[in-house]
């Protein structure tokens, strides 16, 4: 008898412990996936037809806020100019549609690796007004040495 309730227990123990796996897979299952510096991979041959990447550019979020879709290439980026006034704060939005690229903005801390299909994210406020490059330090061919593009802050 004792050990028909022992077994009745250990069964019931049992049973809460998978209840309590179950639960907990599931909700893992449903939050919401921790953002790292890449939220998701697009095949870089499709960059150029999804979304934001179909249509880089700047678009203003707010006073002295910004939005900038970009994409780098061989040799390049896209868009090759923008202008924002100052003490704008931009939100960089950037992938590569090829092979992996750099984005450095000199004498900022905005410094990173693009790799291709890869959502890469960056912020700056641009206090100062001046032309501000954006360089790639990541060897990608020939003319990695002139892939640029240029913020200009008014
Ligand atoms: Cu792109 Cu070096």
């Amino acid at each position: 008898r004792l050990e028909k309730i022992w077994l009745a227990f250990g069964m019931a123990m049992l049973a809460v412990f998978l209840l309590v796996i179950g639960v907990s897979a599931f909700a893992m299952g449903m939050a919401p996936p921790t953002s790292h510096a890449h939220d998701h991979k697009i095949d870089p041959a499709q960059v150029k037809t999804t979304a934001p990447f179909d249509k880089p550019g700047l678009r203003q979020t707010g006073d002295h806020e910004y939005e900038a879709v970009m994409t780098a290439f061989t040799f390049g980026y896209s868009p090759n100019r923008m202008e924002v006034p100052a003490g704008s704060t931009v939100h960089f939005t950037i992938t590569s549609s090829d092979v992996v690229h750099g984005f450095e903005i000199p004498g900022t801390n905005v410094n990173m690796m693009i790799l291709p299909g890869e959502i890469n994210h960056a912020t700056y406020t641009f206090t100062k007004p001046g032309e501000y490059l954006v360089l790639c330090n990541e060897y990608c061919g020939a003319a990695h040495e002139w892939m640029k593009t240029v913020i200009v802050v008014k």
